[in-house]
C-alpha cells in the first residue's frame, strides 16, 4: 500500500511516503531559504509529500539559529525557489509553521526580551542552538544555551499571535507551497498551551480542557478562514514529553484535541510518535479511538521501517508514513523502501548547520 496514490484533499500524492518535517538549520542571511535548500528538497521530490523544516513564522517564533522564516518579503521568495524545484522534480510540499513559544533565548528574540509562552514556566535542561559569535551557519559552530525564562502572554496579546499564524499561512501560499502544517508537537509554543503541566493560566486559555485546547482551535480557525482547511494539516505529539511539556492525561487530552479538529474539518493530523531509541510503543488502542474520532487523513512518523509502515496502512492506523532519519541520508528513500536496497545511514554530527556536507552529498542508489 505504501506505494499506493493517495489524494490529500486536492493534493495528489504518488505514494504513501512523507519526508516529516527536519529542522537542518542551514538558512541564510535574513532567515532566508537557500539555493542549497532547494537542492535538497529538489533532490527528495520522490516522496509524495514533503514537509519543510520547522520555519517561523515571526521574529518572536524562532528558538534555534540559522532556522528560516515566512514573515519577510525576502524569506517568502526564498521559500519560492523551493517550492518551484520540488514542484519541477514532481513533488509536492508543505510547510511546517512553527512558533517556539518558551524555547527560545533572548539573543533571538526581538529586541532581546524574554520569549512568551501560556505561563511563565522554564523547562529546566531544555537547551536551544546560539548563534552567540555570529559565526554563520556554513561553520556549525554554535553553543547549547539553557531557554530563557519566558513571560506568561496576556489574553490581549493573543489575537496578535494568532494572525501571525494565519499571515505565515497566506505567505506559504505566496510562496507556492501546497498546504501548511501547524507544528502543534514537541514542546513548542500550541504545545504550550495544551499541556496541563506547561499551562497554568486561569483565564479562558487555561484550567479546564476545553481552555487549554483554545489557543489551538483559534489558531486553526485562522489559518483555515486563511488559505482553507482542506490544505490546513496540524502536527501533535500525544505521548511525548520533548522540550519538558507534558500532560497529565495525555490520552484523553488528545482525543479531545483530535474532536475539535475533526469539527474544524481540517486535511491531516500528523502524529509525531517516539522515535529514540526503547521508546515506548504508542498503544493500538489509542490509534483506533484517534481514527474513529478524527475523520480527515492521519500521518505518523517515528522510527518507521518499510514493514511497519505497511502494518500502519493495513491496520487502518495510518494514511501516510513518515519517513525523518533515513531521508536525511537516502534522497531517493522511495526507490530503496520499493526495491528492498540498503540504506545510507544518517551522520548526526552534520543534522543542524553546515554546509553540503550531509545535507546534499548523500548518494542516491541510482
Ligand atoms: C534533524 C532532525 C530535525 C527535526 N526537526 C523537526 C522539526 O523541525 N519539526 C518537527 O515537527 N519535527 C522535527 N523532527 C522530528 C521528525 O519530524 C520525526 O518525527 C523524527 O525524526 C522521527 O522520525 P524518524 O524516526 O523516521 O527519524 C526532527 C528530527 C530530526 C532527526
Amino acid at each position: 500500500m505504501l506505494f499506493e496514490n493517495y489524494a490529500l484533499n486536492a493534493v495528489a500524492l504518488k505514494n504513501r511516503i512523507v519526508m516529516p518535517p527536519m529542522t537542518r538549520s542551514r538558512a541564510g542571511a535574513g532567515d532566508v531559504a537557500t539555493d542549497m535548500m532547494a537542492e535538497y528538497y529538489a533532490q527528495r521530490a520522490s516522496a509524495g509529500l514533503i514537509i519543510s523544516e520547522g520555519t517561523q513564522i515571526s521574529q518572536q517564533g524562532q528558538g534555534y539559529a540559522w532556522t528560516p522564516g515566512i514573515y519577510t518579503e525576502s524569506q517568502i521568495a526564498g521559500w519560492k525557489k523551493v517550492t518551484d524545484a520540488v514542484h519541477q522534480a514532481g513533488g509536492k510540499i508543505f510547510a511546517q509553521l512553527w512558533h517556539v513559544g518558551r524555547v527560545s533565548h533572548t539573543t533571538l528574540q526581538p529586541g532581546h526580551a524574554a520569549p512568551v509562552s501560556s505561563s511563565a514556566i522554564q523547562a529546566e535542561g531544555v537547551k536551544v542552538f546560539v548563534d552567540v559569535k555570529g559565526c554563520g551557519p556554513e561553520s556549525g559552530v554554535g553553543e547549547m544555551l539553557q531557554h530563557t525564562m519566558p513571560r506568561a502572554l496576556t489574553a490581549e496579546e493573543i489575537p496578535a499571535i494568532v494572525n501571525d499564524y494565519a499571515q505565515a499561512a497566506r505567505n506559504a501560499i505566496a510562496a507556492g507551497f501546497d498546504g501548511i502544517e501547524l507544528h502543534g508537537a514537541n514542546g513548542y509554543l500550541i504545545n504550550q498551551f495544551i499541556d496541563s503541566q506547561a499551562n497554568l493560566r486561569d483565564d479562558q486559555y487555561g484550567g479546564a480542557l476545553q481552555n487549554r485546547l483554545r489557543f489551538m482551535k483559534e489558531v486553526v480557525t485562522a489559518v483555515s478562514n486563511a488559505i482553507g482547511k482542506e490544505r490546513v494539516g496540524i502536527r501533535l505529539a500525544p505521548l511525548t514529553t520533548l522540550m519538558g511539556s507534558r500532560d497529565d492525561t495525555p490520552e484523553a487530552t488528545y482525543l479531545a484535541a483530535a474532536s475539535v479538529l475533526n469539527d474544524l474539518g481540517i486535511a491531516y493530523i500528523h502524529i509525531a510518535e517516539a522515535d529514540w531509541e526503547d521508546a515506548p510503543v504508542m498503544p493500538a488502542a489509542f490509534k483506533e479511538a484517534l481514527r474513529l474520532i478524527f475523520r480527515g487523513t492521519l500521518i505518523y512518523s517515528g522510527k518507521y521501517t518499510r514493514a511497519r509502515a505497511e502494518e500502519a496502512l493495513q491496520n487502518d492506523w495510518a494514511d501516510l508514513i513518515g519517513f525523518g532519519r533515513p531521508f536525511i541520508a537516502n534522497p531517493d528513500l522511495p526507490y530503496r523502501l520499493q526495491h528492498d536496497l540498503p540504506l545510507n545511514q544518517p551522520v548526526k554530527e552534520q543534522f543542524f548547520g553546515g554546509g553540503k556536507a550531509g545535507y546534499i552529498d548523500y548518494p542516491p542508489a541510482k
